[in-house]
């Protein structure tokens, strides 16, 4: 399908990227989000403002092929230039570019991912972004919005349905990191400002560096098994920790978005 022409909301911003700082979000989309994909009609999923280069485009369909063999990735882009950029790396159908901001160029995707994309807009922006992608989604299609570091070391996003935002996500490499609280700077922009005391979001990230800390004793065994204890005492203390040991491994703690917006 040819993607309708229309103005492209949302504007240009730094085109950053890197291979590979996706991988965390990645895996746990073909793996949170792999049913969704297999069962759909249509496996069109776009990484929506691939940036100056479109290595991340090419790895999340090379990644999604193993969920679903016939996957096509659709790169979006705001910005004409990079749009033309990344046409060398197109593998039509598997893989193309084309231009267009939230409102996905009137395309219907099963899945959408957008990584450090509204990292650079004001949080009034955030819920008008969100509607416009969710609202473009097939029926029973989600929308992964987030953000990392330079190298994906240090990662959150937000899952999003039809019906707004699910899930809160925090992932870390967990070898290099020294305590959950780092792991704010990457929190969510509609969260970011208010990892406060008195903040449910404040909250969460004090409640987790506080059980690494009580873990302290497992770190002998390795950073997975002291961050495994922290996100299971998190658990157990009745936070909404929805996703499981496996995922835990990972260095990734997952979170119902009710427990940690206002
Ligand atoms: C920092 S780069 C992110 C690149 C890649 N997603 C990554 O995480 O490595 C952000 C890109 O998003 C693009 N962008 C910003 N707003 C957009 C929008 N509303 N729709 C599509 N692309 C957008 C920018 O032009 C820029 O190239």
């Amino acid at each position: 399908m040819t993607p309708a022409r229309r103005r492209p909301v949302g504007v240009v911003t730094r085109g950053t990227t890197n291979p590979n700082r996706l991988r965390r979000v990645d895996g746990w989309i073909a793996r949170r989000c792999g049913t969704v994909l297999a069962g759909a009609a249509d496996p069109l999923v776009i990484d929506l403002g691939y940036g100056a280069t479109p290595v991340t485009a090419v790895e999340l369909r090379a990644r999604l092929a193993v969920v679903r063999p016939d996957v096509r990735v659709m790169g979006l882009e705001i910005d004409p230039a990079r749009v033309a950029a990344a046409q060398p790396a197109a593998d039509p159908p598997g893989l193309t570019f084309a231009r267009g901001g939230f409102e996905l160029a009137g395309l219907r995707p099963v899945i959408v991912r957008a990584f450090n994309v509204l990292r650079q807009y004001d949080e009034a922006e955030v819920p008008a972004a969100w509607a416009a992608m969710t609202g473009a989604l097939a029926p029973g299609g989600v929308a992964v919005e987030g953000t990392c570091d330079e190298l994906g070391r240090l990662a959150g996003w937000v899952l999003l349905d039809a019906s707004g935002p699910v899930s809160l996500t925090l992932a870390a490499r967990l070898s290099s990191l020294d305590r959950p609280a780092t792991l704010a700077e990457r929190l969510h922009k509609a969260l970011i400002h208010h990892n406060v005391t008195g903040h449910p979001v404040g909250g969460f990230v004090a409640a987790l560096d506080g059980a690494w800390q009580a873990a302290a004793g497992y770190a002998s065994f390795g950073a997975r098994q002291r961050w495994t204890r922290a996100v299971a005492a998190l658990a157990e203390a009745g936070w909404p920790v929805l996703d499981r040991a496996d995922r835990w491994r990972q260095g990734e703690i997952t979170v119902a978005w009710s427990a940690v917006s206002a």
